[in-house]
């Protein structure tokens, strides 16, 4: 029982010497730290993951309108387009990408396609009843907008990289990151816009 209590004693005041230390972290660097201690390298999952780039940096830290703006405009402009210069894929490939919530872990292998994890953020399909409110509801996203080239270009460039138009957006950068390909960025690009796709069905 003593044994047990001194080494109780010893952990809590082991834990309060490093929370007295952690107190010298500046506000920026702290939440961070337990990743980098305690993250490792695994199959495709990588530590760069990381690091900031200059997007996060802005929104997690500060910057001042100007940098934001120059930002916004440096991630429109890295925007890959497709080389057929065709936005449009399989609207019920889309539905399965908005579906699939896996991918980029340690045990995925190399070259396996990631999902989109739409449904988390989104409402999307009727039928699907389970949805995340983190982003708008896209329900109907194609039959309000209609589906001209402007709408699927935009349509194309958000997925590809939502901080392109809103840098601190919460949505992920999916082409941009690498986390999806040209092909089910099409395909999603399909069950939002095409008149056929559950999305814009009543
Ligand atoms: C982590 C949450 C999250 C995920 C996952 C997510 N989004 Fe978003 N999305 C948002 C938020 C928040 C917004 C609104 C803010 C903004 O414009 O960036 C948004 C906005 C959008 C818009 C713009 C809507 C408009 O009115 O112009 C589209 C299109 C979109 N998302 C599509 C998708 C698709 C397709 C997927 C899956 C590949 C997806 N989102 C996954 C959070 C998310």
């Amino acid at each position: 029982m003593k044994a047990q209590h001194t080494l109780l004693l010893f952990t809590l005041a082991a834990a309060f010497s490093q929370m007295a230390s952690a107190q010298d972290d500046s506000y920026g660097t702290l939440p961070a730290r337990p990743f980098t201690q305690d993250f490792q390298a695994r199959g495709i999952a990588g530590l760069e993951r990381l690091q900031e780039d200059s997007v996060q940096a802005a929104c997690n830290h500060w910057a001042p309108r100007s940098v934001v703006q120059a930002l916004e405009q440096a991630q429109l402009a890295a925007i890959k387009f497709p080389a057929d210069g065709k936005f449009l894929g399989d609207w019920k490939a889309g539905e399965k990408i908005a579906q699939k919530g896996g991918g980029m872990t340690w045990s995925d292998k190399a070259g396996t396609e990631n999902g989109g994890n739409c449904y988390n953020c989104h409402q999307l399909s009727k039928a699907e009843t389970s949805f995340g409110t983190i982003g708008p509801s896209l329900n109907q996203y194609g039959a309000l907008r209609g589906n001209s080239p402007e709408i699927q270009k935009y349509t194309y460039s958000k997925i590809f990289n939502a901080k392109a138009y809103n840098l601190c957006s919460t949505m992920p950068r999916f082409g941009h990151a690498g986390a999806l390909t040209e092909k089910q960025i099409k395909d999603l690009v399909a069950l939002l816009l095409d008149p056929e796709s559950p999305v814009n069905k009543k």
